[in-house]
């Protein structure tokens, strides 16, 4: 069994690099792209967000189509992948929607130190793991091929897509360029500084470029793992 799960990212951004705006929620993508991520979303066995993206923009997660749903239940698994986020403060609300959205298996990553308050505050609605010392995407990816997810979708915000490209621990970026410009360095960037295995020495391999009505799809190749599929 591999060490970690083949893992994809998938993130939208404004021409100017961006993935968020301060203050309100940014509306990237466009209705076929939403369709097209459902998909995407439906062949995974987890998907993983940041704890400010759970509280920014209050995610549900869940796969929409139904036919979608169908499939998955058909060969035995949920109608949607299991939630998985990550978090230091533990400032998190139980009722938004990633715990409440969906009959799916929800993991919060945390600090070691941080373990029993988080239990108290967030189970039984949600499975508190600890992360160790310092929450370490490696381990946590190793973790969750321990539980069985064998394709790991990482859906943002970008200081968790750093951690995965700086970690060497992705496969495959599904990179979403949006018709606009945020103009604001206020905003939050699709990744944060880093030493990044693709750089001018090193460049990815980009796979397929697909236009999705307004917006355009770049698939990126990120390790021998990748499949085209
Ligand atoms: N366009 C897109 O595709 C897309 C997708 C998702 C999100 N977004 C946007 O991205 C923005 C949020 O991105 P962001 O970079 O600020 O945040 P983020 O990556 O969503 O979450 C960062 C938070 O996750 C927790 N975290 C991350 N790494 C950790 C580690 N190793 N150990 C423990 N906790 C860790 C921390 O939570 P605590 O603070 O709780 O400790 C940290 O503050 C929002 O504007 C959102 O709308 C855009």
């Amino acid at each position: 069994m591999p060490d970690r799960p083949y893992t994809l990212l998938s993130c939208a951004m404004s021409i100017d690099g961006y993935i968020g705006s301060p203050g309100s929620r940014l509306l990237l993508s466009n209705d076929a792209d939403f369709e097209r991520v459902d998909e995407v979303r439906a062949s995974c066995d987890a998907i993983l967000v940041g704890a400010a993206t759970v509280r920014m923009d209050n995610p549900r997660l869940l796969v929409r189509s139904p036919a979608l749903r169908e499939q998955r239940a058909a060969r035995g698994a949920r109608p949607s992948p299991m939630k998985v986020t990550v978090t230091r403060r533990l400032e998190l609300d139980p009722h938004a929607n990633f715990f409440t959205a969906g009959d799916v298996e929800k993991l919060v990553y945390c600090p070691s130190p941080r373990v029993p308050e988080a239990r108290a505050r967030l189970e039984p609605t949600a499975t508190v793991v600890d992360g160790g010392e310092h929450v370490d995407m490696a381990r946590l990816s190793g973790d969750l091929a321990a539980r069985g997810v064998e394709r790991l979708m990482v859906e943002g915000g970008g200081t968790v897509h750093t951690q995965f490209l700086t970690g060497d621990l992705a496969d495959e970026l599904q990179l979403v360029v949006a018709p606009l410009f945020v103009g604001d360095s206020d905003g939050t960037r699709f990744v944060r500084d880093g030493r990044f295995p693709w750089n001018p020495g090193q460049r990815a391999t980009l796979s397929d470029v697909r236009q999705v009505g307004d917006v355009v799809l770049l698939r990126y190749a990120l390790s021998s793992r990748f499949r085209a599929d």
